[in-house]
């Protein structure tokens, strides 16, 4: 390679080589430190003290504006704005203030550290993974080195807008989770069912009578009054879907069992106390009933205990009559909440 096409040297003080033929490739070292305005100019540096906070000053306004549109602007408002077309204004304004609020505190900390923090460059040799006493000393040495710089404790009004900034930012995602719907308050606590409520057949859609259910048949029922057309119908039903299942009275283990069913008809809950599966196979002859998910297996002779499986409570029951037309009903709600995990919670 000839001289002329090696990189020129570089005006450093010193430390670096210098290339030639036989090292085209030398370590030019680190050119010298050029002073910025702010370091030599008080007033210059005062100026970017001010830009810095006003960014962080940017950014908490626009992270207030953004739970002001959060509670001000109706979900359902369209606005025409260029050249996006017609767009949700709820979302736009959310989009906008959130992207600002955290644009302004990264130009803000970009524009602190270009022109206020210390830019003189540091070469350092690599070493073993695992510091040695020495180095780690020199960590913390060169990050209190660094803290004086930043001029972090010095410049109270860039600190107090920083942490201003930093502090209010993260209530922008704790708004946004309001967004998850609305607080299930106690409705995983009770279903449809209350007294007075007529038990419907789930295939045929008409109410049942005792005489409907024979014994050793297995039959679906739903609360009276739940309609496919409802908003919440799946909702409603994945609380309160019933097995009915009719067992002589004299075959049934549990007294408390005995006198909440109707001459050995017995409504259990479908969701199975496990992780919710809904459970539908039953064994005449033994009266058991299983998940088919992870085989949980309840003894519906002996108040739907557990018997088998993952599940670690029994179904639950709802107490049912007959009432003065003859049909079956329902004597009130589960007085336990349906399906898994809500057991634990107390
Ligand atoms: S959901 Fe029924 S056993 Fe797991």
């Amino acid at each position: 390679m000839s001289e002329e096409n090696l990189p020129a040297r570089p005006a450093h003080e010193g430390g670096g080589q210098v290339a030639t033929a036989d090292n085209p490739f030398a370590d030019p070292g680190l050119p010298a430190h050029q002073p910025r305005r702010q370091d030599i100019d008080e007033k210059a540096a005062k100026s970017s003290e001010r830009t810095v906070a006003l960014l962080f000053t940017v950014s908490m306004l626009a992270t207030l504006a953004f739970i002001a549109s959060f509670v001000v602007i109706p979900i359902d408002k369209i606005v025409y704005i260029w050249p996006l077309g017609h767009i949700s204004a709820l979302n736009f304004a959310l989009g906008m203030t959130l992207g600002v609020s955290l644009f302004a505190i990264g130009a803000g900390a970009v524009h602190w550290a270009r022109t206020l923090m210390s830019d003189v460059e540091v070469a350092d040799d690599r070493h073993p993974i695992e510091a040695s006493p020495e180095v780690k000393a020199k960590v913390m040495a060169d990050f209190a080195t660094g803290a004086g710089e930043s001029q972090f404790g010095r410049r109270k009004l860039i600190r107090n807008t920083m942490l201003g900034a930093l502090t209010l930012v993260p209530l922008s995602g704790v708004f946004l989770l309001r967004d998850l719907g609305p607080l299930p308050e106690d409705k995983l606590r009770h279903t449809l069912w209350s007294k007075g409520r007529l038990l419907i057949n789930q295939n045929t859609n008409k109410p049942l009578r005792p005489e409907d259910v024979a014994v050793g048949s297995l039959t679906f029922a739903v609360p009276e009054g739940l309609e496919e057309e409802q908003h919440d119908y799946q909702e409603q039903l994945a609380k309160a879907a019933l097995m009915i299942v009719r067992i002589e009275p004299d075959d049934i283990k549990d007294k408390k069992s005995r006198e909440w069913a109707h001459q050995g008809i017995l409504a259990f809950s479908k969701i199975c106390t496990h992780v919710g599966c809904p459970i539908s196979l039953y064994e005449q002859q033994t009266h058991h009933v299983l998940c088919p998910c992870h085989q949980s297996t309840f003894d519906l002779s002996d108040g739907a205990r557990v018997i088998f499986g993952p599940a670690g409570h029994a179904l639950p029951q709802l107490q049912i009559s007959v009432n003065g037309e003859g049909y079956l009903e329902a004597l009130g709600d589960f007085e336990e909440p349906v399906g898994p995990a809500f057991w634990e919670r107390g």
